[in-house]
């Protein structure tokens, strides 16, 4: 049974994302890609590993990069068999291209944080969304939504729509997104791998997002045009490797990003960085990344595997361990905790199956309510892209308001509620979903969950972004 506090979180959705046209101006960078989707079933898999003349190893282990096509296969039997998502990057054109001939696709959507969090801004009313993609090729441009409202830059610095923008030059950024359904099963050298839960595997060959390239005619057109900027969305770090492929460091690729967002602060003081975490492969690279945009970043936004994968590289690995085995509401719920504290983050958004929590320090100007009702919008918006597979209109966003949150959700809630009753002495959590210490506040939301999803890539982009731009 639903209570009417929970209820009512939800019958405000409509309102919610009416603030979203109070907001001037986003400005989203620095991923944009073409994302090629598969939905992958034991058939295509048996297909693929005749076609690429191998199959995974009895023993495989998970592999952190794709050297070759066997690599391929493993990592995507890793995600499979465990029902987990991940990003590996393909190490070589020759072997991108090996690939491409077999896998093909089923069609192509937007892709990348930036790309996906530019259209979802856009179509959610924000007066002005700016996007970057280090390539605008016609098939990279035709991905954004033709609103008059999302605009990126011409090469001499011009701004224009974003859907109308054709470099010829630019090369489209391909990244697999391979598909997975709960339930499914592959058999592979007499053993049966069943899936626990429907996610996705994604192959990424992108030499442009690999060293974080920044198209300079856009910082020209963000210092032109000196729009009034209230959120930078910041994110397409996760490929950076140490060194990069050519040799250049990724250190100073974060330091060159920083220090553009710095300038756009100067006139922009209230403007607020939010850092979207993603599945960063590169241990090094995750572990500057979290020392860099920690005490930097105003906000932070991550899934449970990004959360575990921060903890094993800051000397936390006993509660990654716990974390992962498990992957239980509670120890998730102690480990983000942990990270608020070994962070400097003002906020940190946490979402994972049948949860969204936000962490952040106390006396904040955004009231809880607020809080909330931002988060039962981003759950209702991402249940209607996991039901519809599109959420490119107005009424679209909505298209699963009304569904009930979960059964799952509740129980992930109590689990949570248990945790915190017992650890702090708070009892109210489970009707509230709040609690409050001196070091921090808690706000939780259970969510709405859709059966057989139809896509769930860029899932996490939508949640983070719509949470923290409809919370006024
Ligand atoms: C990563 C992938 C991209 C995908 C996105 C979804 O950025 O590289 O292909 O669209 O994640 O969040």
């Amino acid at each position: 049974m639903i209570s009417p506090f929970w209820k009512s979180c939800y019958d405000n959705v409509c309102s919610t994302l009416k603030e979203f046209r109070e907001v001037s101006g986003v400005v989203s960078v620095f991923n944009s890609n073409i994302d090629a989707i598969v939905k992958v079933d034991a058939q295509h898999f048996a297909s693929w590993c005749n076609q690429m003349n191998c199959s995974p190893e009895p023993h495989f282990v998970n592999p952190l990069t794709i050297n070759s096509e066997s690599d391929f296969l493993e990592g995507f039997l890793h995600c499979f068999s465990k029902g987990i998502a991940q990003e590996l990057l393909i190490s070589h054109e020759s072997l991108f291209l090996n690939i491409h001939k077999v896998v093909g696709y089923d069609h192509l959507q937007m892709g990348g944080q930036g790309g996906i969090i530019g259209n979802v801004m856009s179509v959610s009313g924000v007066q002005n969304v700016m996007v970057h993609a280090a390539s605008l090729s016609k098939e990279q441009a035709q991905l954004f939504l033709p609103n008059e409202n999302l605009v990126s830059s011409l090469p001499d610095g011009t701004m224009a729509q974003a859907s109308k923008i054709h470099r010829s030059e630019d090369l489209p950024l391909i990244h697999w997104i391979l598909e997975f359904n709960k339930g499914d099963k592959i058999t592979i050298n007499d053993v049966e791998y069943c899936c626990p839960k429907s996610n996705r595997f994604i192959a990424t060959w992108d030499p442009q997002n690999f060293k974080l390239a920044i198209d300079q005619s856009f910082i020209k057109m963000v210092e032109k045009q000196k729009p009034k900027i209230d959120y930078v969305l910041l994110a397409g770090y996760q490929m950076l490797t140490e060194p990069l492929a050519d040799g250049g460091s990724a250190l100073e690729r974060i330091h060159e990003s920083k220090q553009i967002v710095d300038q756009w602060r100067e006139s922009n003081k209230d403007m607020i960085v939010h850092f979207e975490f993603a599945s960063t492969q590169d241990r090094g690279v995750r572990k500057m990344l979290f020392a860099e945009m920690s005490p930097w970043a105003d906000s932070m936004g991550l899934n449970e595997q990004e959360l575990i994968d921060i903890l094993e590289v800051i000397g936390e690995e006993a509660t990654a361990k716990r974390c992962e085995k498990f992957l239980d509401p509670s120890d998730l719920t102690e480990a983000l905790i942990l990270l608020f504290n070994r962070s400097e983050l003002p906020r940190i958004q946490l979402h994972f199956y049948g949860m969204y929590i936000t962490i952040r320090k106390r006396n904040q100007n955004i009231s809880v309510e607020s809080v909330q009702n931002g988060m039962a919008l981003a759950a209702t918006v991402a249940a209607s892209k996991a039901k519809t597979g599109a959420i490119n209109t107005e009424d679209s966003l909505l298209s699963a308001a009304g569904c009930e949150i979960s059964g799952v959700s509740l129980d992930v809630l109590n689990n949570i509620g248990n945790y915190i009753s017992t650890t702090y002495g708070e009892s109210n959590f489970n009707s509230t979903g709040i609690y409050r210490c001196d070091e921090f506040e808690l706000i939780c939301m259970p969510t709405i969950l859709i059966d057989n999803p139809v896509t769930l890539v860029g899932m996490g982009d939508t949640i983070s972004s719509i949470s923290l731009v409809s919370a006024k």
